[in-house]
């Protein structure tokens, strides 16, 4: 097999068997931010990715896309639900993501998530060449980092996690808490997107294993020194900005705002159908305000685009029905004919359509309860050519951090949220231009480039693997 000086592992590959039927091969850009970002950066660099090409069974045969090979991995149906849906996505993520549901703890999913762990370290060790680099992703392959170690001593190991890191207290309810910090405490340098995140590590690091912090962002561990940061994830803006100045895209825009009836204002949300991402507690908000006659559907309307996610595991099942379910409520009490209250599109979008949707949107509405970015929130304001626009951003978003000049807000707290919609909707244009011109000159030098940059730049201290990524 040939080896590749940088080797990218992540659960979820950016393409899957959708292969056009010439061999051709289409991106398929995956709704969640990881893939999606990532192959923004990999495309025209010499690397292997290694990942799940997206359905259970053998790993399909994918072509490579450029200079960037593909390791595509398969799952059995029995790892798909006990390492993806089970430990993956119904303990770590819930646990990872405040506990906004209860995580589930089955003591039967661990031995297939640390199975697969292991097989994915293997195919990445067998994947990069002496004295290259291995990059692990996110928390599907949490103890990847200490098993590349033992298999290739040799090479340089990174992990970056995309979710939120918990505090100590929370993370202390795993029952494999140990392996897991061991497991991602293999790399040299441990990413994340927030600075509290690499301070709930070294808290962890040293309560647990005894290790001992010994510097700024730098864990001491059995006598090997492994650092530690913060390294927030970004977009393709200069994609973003080229689709938003694209003229069909323009007129794609004000087609769909002709389609809405030419309203006063539009509402636009676009999410992954997930709980973590406050889609309940935004339509309580936006039916109150209907109720009390504060907002009218004569000349306010609301899109939520919402993609499915995780279709098999129960807590999303019953998330989308109960999110079908208030949809249909709010319409029925407040649309009225010609004019729904919330048009609710469960569907994906290319590129274009959704730029030219967050063109229409005079109000970006971001409200998770917890979300390790949000990348959405970057690709509306990067968007916004003309520096007009809302954007009512969580607290509890990592993009708050950055995106200081949004209209800030705690999901929670249901009334703060009525009225924070209202402040932005009836915001003062002048206002609105400042906040946005100041996002977006904040974007330009924070790209997905950027990140990609400062991250493998501090580890590998040269920049040389740096030195391969799009300029
Ligand atoms: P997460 O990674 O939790 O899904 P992010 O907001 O960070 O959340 O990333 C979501 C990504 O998925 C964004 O790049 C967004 O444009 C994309 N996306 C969201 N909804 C859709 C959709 N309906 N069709 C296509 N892409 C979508
Ligand atoms: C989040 C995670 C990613 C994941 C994405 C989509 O962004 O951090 O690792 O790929 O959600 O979720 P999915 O389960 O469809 O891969």
């Amino acid at each position: 097999m040939r080896q590749s000086s940088l080797v990218v592992v992540s659960n979820r590959l950016p393409i899957d068997d959708s292969v056009a039927p010439d061999g051709a091969c289409e991106w398929r850009r995956s709704p969640g931010g990881l893939a999606g970002a990532l192959h923004a950066i990999l495309d025209r660099t010499p690397a292997t990715w290694v990942g799940w090409g997206g359905k259970v069974g053998d790993a399909p045969a994918l072509p490579d896309i450029g200079s960037l090979r593909m390791r595509p991995m398969g799952l059995t149906s029995e790892e798909h639900s006990g390492y993806y849906e089970g430990f993956a996505n119904s303990t770590l993520w819930p646990l990872y993501h405040d506990a906004v549901l209860p995580p589930v703890f089955d003591r039967g999913w661990w031995e297939t998530y640390r199975a697969v762990n292991q097989r994915f370290a293997r195919a990445a060790a067998e994947a990069v060449e002496p004295g290259g680099t291995v990059w692990v992703q996110d928390y599907h392959l949490q103890l990847v980092p200490q098993m590349i170690r033992e298999l290739r001593p040799d090479v340089l190991i990174g992990f970056f996690l995309h979710v939120p890191f918990p505090p100590p207290e929370l993370f202390m309810q795993l029952p494999r808490r140990l392996d897991l910090l061991r497991g991602m405490l293999g790399a040299d340098l441990v990413g994340f997107q927030r600075p509290q995140a690499a301070h709930n590590i070294a808290q962890l690091a040293v309560k647990l294993l005894g290790a001992r912090v010994t510097g700024d962002d730098q864990i001491t561990l059995d006598g090997r020194a492994i650092r530690t940061g913060a390294f927030p994830m970004s977009i393709d803006v200069a994609e973003m900005q080229a689709l938003a100045a694209r003229r069909d895209v323009r007129e794609r825009a004000a087609q769909l705002r002709s389609d809405l009836g030419r309203p006063r204002r539009v509402l636009l949300s676009v999410d992954r159908l997930d709980y973590i991402k406050g889609i309940e507690h935004r339509l309580t908000a936006y039916s109150e305000l209907l109720r009390d006659g504060r907002v009218k559907v004569r000349d306010t309307v609301m899109v939520q685009v919402a993609v499915p996610s995780r279709e098999r595991v129960d807590s999303y099942r019953a998330l989308r029905h109960r999110i079908e379910g208030e949809v249909g409520r709010i319409n029925g009490e407040h649309g009225r004919v010609g004019e729904p209250a919330i048009h609710y599109l469960i569907q994906p979008f290319d590129r274009a359509e959704l730029a030219a949707l967050y063109q229409t949107a005079d109000v970006m509405v971001v409200t998770p309860l917890r979300d390790g970015m949000n990348l959405v929130a970057k690709e509306y304001v990067a968007a916004r050519a003309d520096a007009s626009g809302a954007l009512v951003l969580s607290e509890f978003a990592g993009a708050a951090d950055e995106l200081e000049d949004a209209f800030l807000v705690n999901p929670h707290d249901v009334d703060g949220l009525k009225e924070t919609l209202l402040r932005a909707m009836e915001a003062d244009p002048a206002d609105l231009e400042r906040r946005m011109t100041a996002m977006r000159s904040h974007l330009v030098g924070h790209d997905i480039v950027a990140w990609a940059r400062a991250y493998l730049t501090t580890l590998d201290r040269t920049g040389r693997v740096a030195a391969g990524l799009r300029k």
